[in-house]
């Protein structure tokens, strides 16, 4: 059954992944901070009650290595980084309703109620298993302590994640050549006797939650790849003494990521708790009728759309009605590296001077959701300039100052017909977006308007109407300053500073992030000073200097030469032609048993079907496939991928795939010249 259209009539909380309080934040943390925050804002503008809770994650083995490296406690460790986050916060406008950690009382007492729960069910038993040692220290290895290659894909991987290969989560045990991440001694396999959730009896409940999930498509197709290979129990015991101590059990704690996720409850009663003059029922998204909306990377899937529901459905609580999972940031085409400093550092990019709504801008705009996103300056400050300085600042800057000169603010006649339906089909738009958790539209809308008002404004030149037909003036440029206000309530969610200073200049009272979309059609204050530019121009050589730093904190000049040149030898046409590059048409689009990304394509190239072996699969909803006009490389020596005979190749662009087509329809088969 799907659930209600937002705005519905039952609260919806959001929540993003829990960052672990043992380091410096970067871009790759803001992307889910900040998404996040949008999807909560973009809810709110709509009239949905929404909520924004979160907290930081204190325990495991992530916070436990890197206290010790510094000589600290872990729990001094992390609530000084806990502390830290909670002033960073406010400097991007992250409006948490609350903002909890895993270590306080209430995710404490509410984690052993769970575990009890889940006991008192069945769900959780005992097994003996093989963990990883140090034979030297007479250490055990849990998680982080221990790295080696993925049994699955072979790559390097560490403790329980194959961070650089398939992704896969490793249980205690799985790691293949174990040797310990802080002496580098060989580790052995000891046995152990450690506590398992039966996620296998939930297989059922979690095919059903899936057919019902939204958000991306990513979120849905992986988990049912993994439901099909067969659902493992799951460890949730370490040894290692960070953590809350399992129940009645004195050397065993909770693996990290029982008590992680229940944070997002502990928060939402923490918030609950908090309110002075207003009830909040924490249970309505919880065990009610609300909703509950997760914000995550797409390297905790399987932590989110299988372990966490599972836990969630068998403690009685509601499942989630969306997991909205964005892809990974990368620099010169390299994953962000915390230990290599290959990173935008969240404190570094402000004491740059730039205004936070700019990377939130960035972040959330370029590309969709599930798509990585290749940081640049260079890219950043074209779309600053472009769309931000270009469209939306110069569109507003300039009808209001024209405004403020010649009527001393709103003139006094009502919106053209046009103008309010231009205005009612950007709120439409803004709806549809936040209903399809499109991150990307929420942002592009208010730009969309403003390219609008540019052309509008252009089209209908008011300068010469003062003179020649001064009605005519007064209603374009009460067009306009409609049209800047309705740009404040839309731009709120992605642009917050910016949407309260337009706000301000409007001279309307409170705050865009009190107002709803009804709104955008109400007349703003007759008066209003003059205007100041909204943003500021990133001058060129800004942009060359922050791009050279970069490449030289990174060591990256090199590596783009290497990389990133166009290719210097050059062919010849007939090589060219040489390439049979025809479109044509996808008719079946299928997964492959086993694999976490590959599709079966038949496409259509107009004389044949072919069948084709393409890395879609986290990038596109299979259904979404059929029917698209792609490019394919129909000469290409056939392959076997996977076990499938791949006959061509799709043609994509980037590490996400996006996939090529043709600006007009085109028929199947007609050739690329
Ligand atoms: O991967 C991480 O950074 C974890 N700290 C995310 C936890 S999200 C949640 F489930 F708690
Ligand atoms: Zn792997």
């Amino acid at each position: 059954m799907s659930a209600d259209r937002y705005p519905t009539e039952q609260p919806t909380i959001v929540t993003c992944g829990l960052p672990y309080a043992n380091g410096d934040l970067h871009i790759g943390h803001l992307r889910s901070l900040v998404s996040a925050d949008v999807v909560n804002r973009a809810l709110n503008r709509i009239g949905q009650d929404s909520i924004y809770v979160c907290g930081s994650d204190m325990h495991g083995t992530p916070v436990a290595v890197n206290a010790a490296q510094e000589g600290k406690q872990p729990d001094e460790f992390a609530l000084e980084w806990h502390e830290r986050f909670l002033e960073l916060f406010p400097q991007f406008n992250l409006s948490f309703d609350n903002y909890g950690h895993t270590h306080d009382e209430t995710n404490t007492e509410l984690t052993l109620d769970i575990v009890e729960t889940l006991e008192e069910g069945g769900h959780i038993y005992d097994r003996e298993i093989e963990v990883a040692f140090d034979p030297v220290e007479e250490q055990p290895l849990p998680d982080r302590y221990v790295e080696g290659r993925c049994p699955y894909c072979g790559e390097p991987a560490r403790g329980d994640e194959c961070d650089e290969g398939c992704g896969r989560h490793l249980e205690p045990g799985e790691i293949e050549d174990p040797v310990s991440s802080i002496t580098g001694n060989p580790a052995e396999y000891r046995t152990r006797p450690h506590k398992f959730f039966r996620v296998s009896a939930f297989e059922d409940v979690l095919e059903e939650f899936l057919d019902g999930l939204e958000g991306t498509a990513n979120a849905r197709n992986q988990p049912r790849q993994w439901i099909e290979e067969g659902l493992q129990d799951w460890c949730i015991t370490r040894d290692i003494d960070w953590g809350i101590p399992y129940p009645g059990e004195d050397d065993l704690v909770l693996y990290v990521w029982v008590d992680a996720p229940i944070e997002y409850i502990a928060s939402t009663i923490q918030y609950a708790e908090s309110l002075v003059d207003e009830d909040y029922d924490w249970r309505e998204p919880w065990r009610g009728d609300g909703h509950i909306v997760h914000v995550i990377g797409r390297d905790i899937i399987q932590h989110h759309t299988v372990f966490w529901p599972a836990m969630l459905a068998g403690s009685d609580y509601n499942l989630p009605r969306a997991v909205c999972a964005h892809g990974f940031i990368t620099i010169a085409g390299k994953g962000l590296s915390t230990s290599r400093n290959r990173a935008i550092w969240a404190q570094d990019y402000l004491d740059e001077g730039f205004a936070p709504d700019l990377l939130r801008y960035y972040l959330t705009t370029t590309g969709g959701l599930q798509q990585d996103i290749d940081f640049s300056w260079r890219k950043f400050g074209d779309r600053v300039n472009g769309e931000l300085v270009g469209t939306l600042g110069n569109f507003v800057y300039r009808s209001l100052l024209f405004a403020h000169r010649n009527y001393g603010g709103t003139p006094d006649v009502g919106v053209s017909p046009e103008v309010e339906r231009e205005i009612q089909a950007a709120c439409d738009d803004l709806r549809e977006a936040i209903n399809e958790y499109n991150v990307r539209n929420v942002g592009l809308v208010p730009v969309e308007l403003a390219r609008f008002g540019n052309e509008y404004i252009q089209r209908n030149e008011p300068w010469h109407l003062l003179e020649e037909d001064p009605d005519a003036a007064a209603q374009v440029i009460r067009d306009c300053v409609q049209l800047a206000k309705a740009m404040a309530i839309l731009a709120e969610p992605t642009l917050p500073e910016t949407a309260a200073t337009l706000w301000a200049q409007l001279a309307e009272d409170g705050s865009p992030g009190d107002a709803t979309l009804a709104e955008s059609l109400v007349a703003p204050p007759s008066t209003f000073e003059a205007p100041s530019e909204l943003f500021e121009q990133i001058e060129e050589e800004r942009l060359d200097e922050l791009s050279a730093d970069l490449a030289d904190r990174m060591d990256l000049r090199e590596e783009e030469s290497e990389e990133d040149t166009i290719e210097p030898a050059r062919i010849d046409f007939e090589t060219f032609q040489s390439l049979d590059i025809r479109t044509g048409e996808i008719l079946v689009a299928e997964a492959i048993e086993g694999a976490d990304e590959l599709v079966r394509l038949e496409v259509d190239i107009g004389s044949e079907v072919r069948q084709v072996v393409a890395g879609l699969k986290p990038y596109y909803e299979l259904d979404e496939l059929s029917g698209q006009t792609v490019v394919v490389l129909t000469n290409l020596e056939a392959a076997e991928i996977f076990g499938v005979e791949s006959d061509g190749m799709v043609l994509a662009a980037g590490t996400d795939a996006k996939l090529l087509t043709t600006v007009e329809p085109a028929d199947p088969g007609e050739r690329i010249r």
